[in-house]
């Protein structure tokens, strides 16, 4: 496989060097499907899946560490650093999480002291491999007036979950970076609660160091302007931060086509647009952006085939589905040279 591989052209993250590491999010599958790809341009890994809270504890203090282990072997084997993604999140956490052995209501106690167990399991076996977590996902809301988002966490634990939730991951590794991740990271309204939620945080010295912002944007959405303002917003709270799932769809959030085979030219070069744009803002910021990881590597495999459309074909990144750069790849290396 390597062979067939085209090693004439330039390495994206070592284009990189120096300002921010190169990742990509991978599955068991992609690793095998798309590994020359990954092992030639990319020098971090986050997984798709395979940390996430129902992968890695379904039942009670039974964990399933096999995937998630192979996935760190295999970037340990390629010199790669690994993003833990992620501890704390309102989806794909078990019900028995929430739900009190006896069958009373869950009280606040038993959640957290669950937390802390699920952290110090998972944290403690990756430390020393992963340089970053991101500790809470998702936790502020999109809409409204209420900063946090309603969920399980918050209705029995309060507030604080969150902060217990850093807390408990420093003491278990001290040497990882420690990131509040979020989407809609660069739309004004949630960008403030997420700055409110992350300067509450900081004034209350809870270890926290980073900001990851999802970065699903797509041709039109966010404007470069709402991008630079919230890497600008929170950069100035000191936070390290992190693109953290990077892609960028080829249709508009409410475009419901299915059935087109394949990008079209137009589609194509406001794509290469958009990502030269992004790449020199991160360029420009490097000094607090330290990680830019896309949501996949190639366009032959990418969550947005089935959402929100069920069963609609994108192509948000810059290697097409046969692994080859696209005009996106060019315009970003152009940026180096
Ligand atoms: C969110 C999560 C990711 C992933 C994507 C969709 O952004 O943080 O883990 O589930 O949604 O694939």
């Amino acid at each position: 496989m390597t062979s067939s591989y085209n090693n004439q052209i330039p390495k994206l993250y070592e284009a990189f060097n120096g300002q921010f590491l190169i990742g990509a999010a991978v599955n068991a599958k992609t690793v095998v499907t798309q590994r020359d790809l990954l092992t030639y341009h990319f020098n971090s890994l986050t997984a798709e899946n395979e940390m996430k809270f129902e992968r890695l504890q379904p039942e009670e203090e039974l964990y399933t560490f096999e995937e998630a282990d192979r996935l760190v072997a295999f970037a340990k084997e390629h010199d790669m650093g690994v993003r833990g993604h992620t501890l704390v999140w309102h989806n794909q956490t078990p019900d028995w999480m929430f739900e009190h052995p006896s069958g009373r209501a869950m009280d606040r106690n038993t959640l957290l002291a669950r937390m802390k167990s699920h952290i110090e399991t998972v944290v403690n076996r990756y430390k020393g491999m992963i340089y970053a977590w991101d500790v809470v996902n998702e936790a502020v809301s999109d809409s409204g007036e209420q900063v946090l988002r309603q969920s399980k966490w918050l209705d029995i634990a309060g507030e604080d979950f969150i902060a217990r939730a850093f807390e408990y991951t420093h003491a278990a590794d001290p040497n990882a970076m420690l990131f509040y991740n979020d989407y809609n990271e660069s739309v004004p309204e949630k960008r403030e609660k997420i700055y409110s939620l992350v300067k509450s945080l900081k004034e209350k010295d809870v270890p926290i160091h980073g900001i990851g912002l999802q970065g699903h944007w797509n041709l039109e959405h966010p404007t470069l302007d709402d991008i630079r303002e919230a890497i600008e917003r929170y950069a100035r709270l000191g936070m390290m931060l992190h693109i953290t799932e990077l892609d960028v769809s080829v249709f508009n959030f409410e475009d419901k086509r299915t059935g087109l085979l394949a990008p079209t030219e137009v589609m194509v070069e406001r794509q290469a647009e958009r990502y030269q744009q992004f790449f020199e803002l991160f360029k420009e910021y490097s000094e607090h952006i330290t990680s830019v990881t896309f949501w996949g590597a190639a366009d032959d495999y990418t969550w947005l085939d089935n959402f929100p459309v069920y069963g609609r074909k994108n192509w948000p990144f810059i290697f097409d589905q046969q692994h080859q750069p696209k005009q996106a790849f060019w315009d970003i290396i152009d940026l180096t040279r």
